[in-house]
């Protein structure tokens, strides 16, 4: 396991620019020209060129095309600034996938796709792997010298699955490499039941709904041939640019993609973002939670710079309203992703197409083409101050005491297993119930003030104070071997409802949850689940007061001592949270889905009983939050409000200087408008 990222050569600045499309603009060569000087005044320093533009590369099979990337690499070069080349896999040329329809991806129904749309290439096709690699080497070759590379984005946004017959087979081939026998394959997915027992490899589908341990290795399965198309992509790439690091851009907690793994073949980590601002009171929240999809890439990364690869200056075209950004929410977002370990921030896009389904998605530079729009303006603001943070290009976010995992295995088992619940979405996030309760535990905590490393479960965790296992509900033995040693050693580990209902194949742990043998760990025995219907809450009552839903569980004490207990229901009385010492250390359980007032009590009494450091010694209003990043000068705070509303925070005798204005200090009582931003020295 490699979390640990390459620095991008070169980079001596934060970087700062948007994917960029000249292909579309052939026809028009004043375009180029206007950009470039466009970019200077914005103080660009790099674009993402050539996602979607094989057919410009290469207009027949075998006939390429550089003249007009030959240009722009050398504008590029010319103008002081950096190409972050893409591989143009994501979008198939016309003439390919109408001569090999094998390419196109075939639907659950057995339906194969008509050419057209994006990222939608069969993820198995022998002929889409070979052209891909083909168009690669040639990009490798040409530009493998070219002042301008200084980063390979290989192709975009890999996401979806195909279930053709040769997608099939290769499930099948990957079945028998993990199971060995047939015996083993139907003793792990308990195919007996409804009686699919397999007696033969070919028998096996790709989709069948009632099978919830076929259904996890598929997700499993689907994710591995993404990663290994994606290696296969880079192999021309690392063999002739051998420094020029790969990255490809992922999508936060997308479902299908379980990026701890992706994470482990890149050389960068890449993130595209798009927070929806909105009027809503609670636009605060949805900021918190971009700050944990920051946090989880800056996990990835092993705790060093990462890249903020798309992002949108203004409005998205997709959204079910496309409201632009407040005054103020633009440089906000940037400068959050810069608090969490950026060290690049990119935007989708440079410039607004005339046509297509994007034309009117945000960009730098709008369909008027000028410098006088207000979004342009506000992007050569922030580039100018990105400029001025130069001096945290290479500097990481101080390591936090309490780690949370978060755990695509978890999220994927429980989805696929009929029951316990699920969650509609709420929001502009993918949610579900462990995403969502992944969110609830990270956003209580932040707003004690805590900060939060995001882990995965192969991360050594031993270094942390507190650990936080929100429904980590799948668990193997060797996983709870390790957080039994944690608490041993004088460790606190915080796990909620949800916890270690299944092993690595989706069977259910006989014997009591939680299973994974840490039953002793945290003193309980939970006996049963209630699912409540969205409008119905069960008291908390004890020590940590409020409310709670969705899931409660029933569980009996076996050595934990009992917290608080639930106040209403037929289970009144009984504990839902737990505390046990074992070892050395502390094992607490959160029985229930709790609303945001109870976990904020428990985790106020967690940073008094764990002594943790708060990583600002005040108490900020409900939307403010504080993050440090270190630079060559220091430690740098960033503090913000992420409400719609102003705030007053409480200094106090506490003084900071501004980062860029060390002349003037903050101190006393600071006023804060909507969605504003401060750099300090701390
Ligand atoms: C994704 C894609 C981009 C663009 C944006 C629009 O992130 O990677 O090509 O479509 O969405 O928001
Ligand atoms: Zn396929």
């Amino acid at each position: 396991m490699d979390y640990v990222k390459t620095a991008i050569p070169r980079q001596e600045r934060l970087f700062y620019g948007a994917d960029y499309n000249p292909d579309q603009w052939q026809a028009c060569p004043d375009v180029l020209e206007r950009d470039i000087e466009l970019m200077k005044e914005a103080g660009v320093t790099s674009a993402s060129v050539g996602i979607f533009s094989w057919t410009s590369l290469e207009p027949e099979e075998g006939i390429y095309e550089f003249a007009w990337l030959d240009r722009v690499m050398d504008r590029f070069a010319e103008a002081g600034m950096f190409v972050f080349l893409a591989t143009p896999s994501g979008s198939k040329p016309m003439w390919l996938s109408e001569k090999y329809p094998e390419v196109r991806r075939v639907d659950k129904a057995g339906k194969r796709e008509p050419s057209g749309w994006r990222h939608n290439h069969c993820l198995s096709s022998p002929v889409y792997r070979e052209k891909a690699r083909a168009i690669n080497t040639r990009l490798a070759q040409r530009y493998q010298k070219h002042p301008a590379l200084a980063l390979w984005h290989v192709s975009n946004e890999y996401s979806g699955e195909c279930h053709c017959q040769s997608c099939r087979a290769a499930f099948q081939a990957w079945l028998k490499a993990r199971y060995g026998t047939l015996d083993a394959l139907n003793e792990a997915w308990w195919s007996a039941f409804w009686n699919h027992t397999f007696t033969d490899w070919s028998q096996i589908q790709t989709n069948d709904l009632s099978m919830d341990g076929l259904q996890l290795d598929w997700l499993r399965f689907v994710n591995d041939q993404h990663v290994s198309f994606m290696r296969e992509e880079m192999v021309p790439l690392r063999e002739l640019t051998p420094d020029i690091p790969c990255t490809t851009n992922f999508m936060g907690t997308h479902e299908g993609t379980n990026y701890w793994q992706w994470a482990e073949h890149v050389d960068q980590i890449a993130n595209d973002l798009y927070p929806l601002p909105d009027d809503r009171a609670n636009t605060w929240q949805h900021a918190i939670r971009a700050d944990f999809i920051h946090s989880l890439m800056r996990g990835m990364s092993g705790g060093k710079p990462w890249m903020l690869l798309e992002c949108s200056p203004s409005s998205v075209n997709w959204g079910g309203i496309n409201k632009l950004k407040r005054p103020g929410a633009h440089r906000q977002e940037v400068l959050q992703a810069v608090a969490n370990g950026a060290s690049t921030v990119h935007y989708f896009q440079w410039r607004k197409g005339r046509g297509g389904f994007e034309k009117y998605h945000g960009a730098v530079v709008d369909h008027d083409g000028s410098n006088r729009t207000r979004v342009f303006q506000d992007c050569a603001a922030i580039g100018a101050e990105l400029a001025s943070l130069r001096s945290l290009v290479q500097g990481d976010c101080p390591v936090a005491e309490v780690a949370m995992i978060y755990d695509w295995e978890s999220r994927w088992a429980l989805n696929t297993s009929c029951g316990p619940k699920e969650l509609a979405g709420t929001g502009p996030f993918p949610s579900d119930l462990y995403t969502e309760t992944c969110f609830d535990h990270y956003e209580a905590l932040t707003r004690c003030g805590i900060a939060v490393d995001l882990l995965s479960t192969r991360s050594d965790f031993s270094g942390y104070k507190v650990l936080v296992l929100p429904a980590l509900y799948l668990l193997s033995e060797e996983l709870g071997e390790r957080i039994r040693a944690f608490v041993q050693s004088g460790g606190q580990v915080v796990a909620t409802c949800l916890t270690a209902y299944v092993e690595s194949s989706n069977k259910c742990y006989l014997g009591g949850f939680p299973g994974a043998s840490l039953r002793a760990v945290f003193g309980i025995w939970n006996e049963e689940l209630d699912n409540l219907p969205a409008d119905t809450r069960v008291e908390v009552r004890g020590a940590v007061e409020g409310s709670a839903k969705d899931v409660v569980e029933r569980i009996h004490l076996d050595g934990a001592v009992s917290l608080a207990q639930a106040g209403s229901e037929f289970y009144a009385g009984e504990a839902l949270i737990t505390e046990n010492d074992y070892g050395n250390g502390v094992a607490s359980y959160l029985a229930a889905r709790f609303e945001m007032p109870a976990l904020l009590a428990f985790y106020r009494r967690l940073l008094e009983k764990a002594s943790l450091c708060r990583s600002i010694d005040l108490d900020l209003p409900e939307g403010v939050v504080f993050r440090c990043r270190d630079s060559s000068e220091g430690r740098v705070g960033f503090l913000f409000n992420y409400s719609n509303q102003s705030r007053e925070v409480e200094f106090g005798k506490l003084a900071m200087a501004a980062y860029l204005d060390p002349q003037t200090t903050y101190s006393g009582t600071i006023e804060l408008a909507p969605y504003e931003s401060r750099i300090l020295r701390v």
